[in-house]
């Protein structure tokens, strides 16, 4: 008698949805395909030869690092990332307070572990990263969700909202929050912005997750202050990742929080992966400790910052301004479309047709919507990609614009 293994499956592998963004990720594998879908960064300024310089690091502790690691993380790793973001954080970062994890998306995981019972309710964004919704959801977590504008999460309304579930006795487990270079969004919370959402925090006695991959990776403007300094460290996690500022090969992230969050989420982490892999960690430190991340931002952000000029150009230049609203991120990988009278599904489904691949607005939207909406990833394209796929798009948008708007 054959086992039938999908009766097998558990609630939580029931409630689990493929990422849209892996999906779409597919079209994008297609010979001649220009993609705007996965935040990947540009392939061709990884430091692939500075990088294999810290392979020697194998010869030289390959005893220690063939070995099962720490869960807190590599000692020269989490020694690097205390000094690298005490001043960044505004404040001491210690080994006690830092979790080094397998990517940034494991901190949301190992939060949701830590603090989501059934039936419990998340605040997010709307949109918001789906890649973490998604353990969210598979969680049992209810969303209670905030829109997002060009100052970020909008706070109005969202005393009422917190307060009605505490007076029914629901439990919030946290805010989660992308603060700065929003994916998808593209946009920055604004300082007043941070203060408020960390007053409102500490008025209700909910805590933070901070999301900030995308800190480092600004085109212009002054870094803000994180949630984690205007708090003052004991009501906000804070998670960061090598994956955008480095090479998401890694899959090292990190995150910084109050120790009694930090230390349980490691020992949960222990069930999961026992550590993140130790040979990446090793590799990363040796990168980082010889000064070279700090000489390769620049880099990065010069790189990013002409594409997203370029791809911005090309939307000005391609799009009708009256079919289509963006975004203009000062930093990060993401620009956000809205189409108010084009559906996105008919609108991807035309580029597809043409080989250009980006990600639908509704998977952002954890409650449902987005439908008219959608992601546009300007760091992975070449240069005349960019201006190839927008082109296709902005046709595309032509094509299905309701005819009486064209009369
Ligand atoms: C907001 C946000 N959080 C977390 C992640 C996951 O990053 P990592 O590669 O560090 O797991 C991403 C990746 O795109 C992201 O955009």
């Amino acid at each position: 008698m054959s086992i039938d293994l999908t009766a097998l499956f558990s609630k939580t592998a029931r409630a689990v949805r493929p990422s849209a963004i892996r999906e779409m990720a597919k079209h994008a594998a297609e010979p001649g395909a220009i993609s705007f879908a996965r935040g990947d960064p540009a392939p061709e300024i990884f430091p692939v030869e500075e990088f294999y310089e810290g392979t020697k690091v194998l010869l030289e502790r390959g005893r220690e690092i063939l070995q099962y690691g720490n869960t807190a993380g590599y000692a020269p790793l989490a020694d690097f990332l205390c000094g690298w973001l005490t001043p960044r954080m505004g404040r001491t970062i210690t080994r006690e307070q830092l979790l080094i994890t397998s990517g940034s998306g494991q901190v949301c995981d190992l939060l949701v572990r830590a603090t989501v019972d059934r039936g419990d309710f998340v605040i997010v964004e709307e949109p918001t990263f789906l890649g973490n919704t998604n353990s969210m959801r598979v969680a049992g977590a209810n969303f209670i969700t905030a829109p997002v504008d060009e100052q970020g999460m909008v706070l109005d309304g969202l005393p009422e909202k917190i307060e009605a579930v505490q007076r029914a006795g629901g439990k919030i487990s946290f805010i989660y929050t992308i603060p700065t270079f929003h994916n998808p969004a593209g946009v920055t919370m604004s300082l007043e912005r941070r203060r408020q959402l960390v007053a409102i925090a500490q008025k209700y006695g909910i805590l933070i997750m901070e999301d900030d991959p995308y800190r480092f990776v600004r085109f212009e403007g002054d870094d803000l202050p994180s949630l984690y300094e205007l708090d003052g460290g004991s009501g906000v996690i804070s998670a960061g990742s090598f994956s955008k500022i480095l090479a998401p090969g890694t899959r090292v992230g990190w995150c910084v929080g109050p120790e009694a969050i930090v230390r349980i989420m490691t020992t949960l982490k222990q069930s999961v992966d026992s550590s993140a892999s130790v040979v990446s960690q090793a590799l990363v430190a040796e990168y980082c400790r010889s000064g070279r991340l700090d000489a390769f931002l620049p880099k990065i952000v010069a790189n990013y910052r002409r594409k997203r000029d370029l791809m911005e150009a090309a939307l000005r230049r391609y799009l009708p301004a009256d079919e289509a609203q963006w975004t203009c991120p000062s930093g990060g990988f993401f620009i956000w479309i809205t189409t108010p009278r084009i559906k996105t599904d008919d609108l991807i489904k035309k580029c597809l047709e043409r080989k250009v691949v980006f990600v639908p607005g509704e998977p952002f939207y954890p409650n449902g919507g987005g439908e008219h909406s959608f992601r546009l990833c300007f760091t992975f394209a070449t240069p005349d990609q960019l201006d190839a796929g927008i082109r296709v798009i902005g046709e595309a948008i032509r094509e299905l614009t309701p005819v009486t708007a064209q009369a």
